[in-house]
């Protein structure tokens, strides 16, 4: 069976490493024109070069107005991949101020704000992806404020799936568990919690970003034309425990 992606447009953002790039490269792959966007970087650059003809690069930061102003300038807009996020990880109490406002205003209102802003560009048959986690289906120590943010964002696919299903807009999240990417390389590096996550992942491996772009082509693929509001874990069994 056909993806039924040929020719569409997807918008992917933090598109320049880890699981990012993995998706702009498998939608690339099933014919989808790909606008990737992050902050310049060398990886921006090659990510261009291997998109070519089919790729659209958008330099700049998620969470600044520009962002906002370049999609509502789009004709139109098909998919999106909501991508973006990041964590510090430390313990509940020693939580900055600095760090929560950082990771609220990465995970959950840049994610808000992009997904409003895209819905206007939408027509029936228009897809949107977040990328939350495993992490907002449970909690896990010092994660505190990226268990919250991830959690919210899993409310916020429920309600807009609801709201924008009579639209023809179908919203899903994507919810890996440890994936390979720089953003987990530095906490994969300490034996210890190695071995923690290894021992939480029932398939006893960590995942890698293509994992997450096979999961995120299948949510905006005609396949999946009757799914919408649904979290697809992508845990190697991490919360089926
Ligand atoms: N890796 C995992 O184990 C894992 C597990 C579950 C969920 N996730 C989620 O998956 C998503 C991607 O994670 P990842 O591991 O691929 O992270 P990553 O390796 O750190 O890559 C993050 C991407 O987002 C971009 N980005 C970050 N801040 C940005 C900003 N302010 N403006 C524009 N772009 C920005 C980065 O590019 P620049 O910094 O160059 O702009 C980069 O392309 C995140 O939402 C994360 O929470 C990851």
């Amino acid at each position: 069976m056909s993806a039924g992606l040929d020719g569409k447009i997807a918008l992917v953002t933090g598109a320049s490493r880890g699981i990012g790039r993995a998706v702009s490269l498998a939608l690339h792959e099933v014919g989808v024109q790909v606008v990737a966007s992050a902050r310049p970087s060398e990886d921006l650059v090659s990510l261009a070069s291997e998109l070519g003809d089919g790729g659209i690069i958008w330099e700049g930061d998620a969470t600044a107005d520009e962002l906002l102003s370049r999609i509502s300038g789009m004709d139109s807009l098909d998919i999106l991949i909501n991508n973006a996020g990041g964590n510090r990880p430390e313990p509940f109490v020693d939580v900055s101020d600095e760090n929560l406002d950082f990771i609220l205003n990465l995970n959950v209102r840049t994610t808000f704000r992009i997904a409003r802003e895209s819905v206007k560009r939408m027509k029936l048959g228009g897809s949107i992806v977040n990328i939350t986690s495993q992490m907002g289906h449970v909690g896990s120590p010092n994660r505190t404020v990226y268990c919250m943010t991830k959690h919210a964002i899993e409310g916020l696919t429920r309600a807009m799936a609801v709201e924008l299903a009579p639209e023809g807009i179908r919203v899903n999240s994507v919810a890996p568990t440890f994936i390979e990417t720089p953003l987990t390389k530095p906490m994969l590096a300490d034996p210890e919690f190695e071995a923690f996550v290894k021992r939480m992942i029932p398939m006893g491996k960590t995942g890698q970003p293509e994992d997450v772009a096979a999961a995120v082509v299948y949510l905006c693929s005609d396949g999946a034309g009757m799914v919408t509001g649904h979290s697809l874990l992508v845990d190697g069994g991490w919360t089926a425990q």
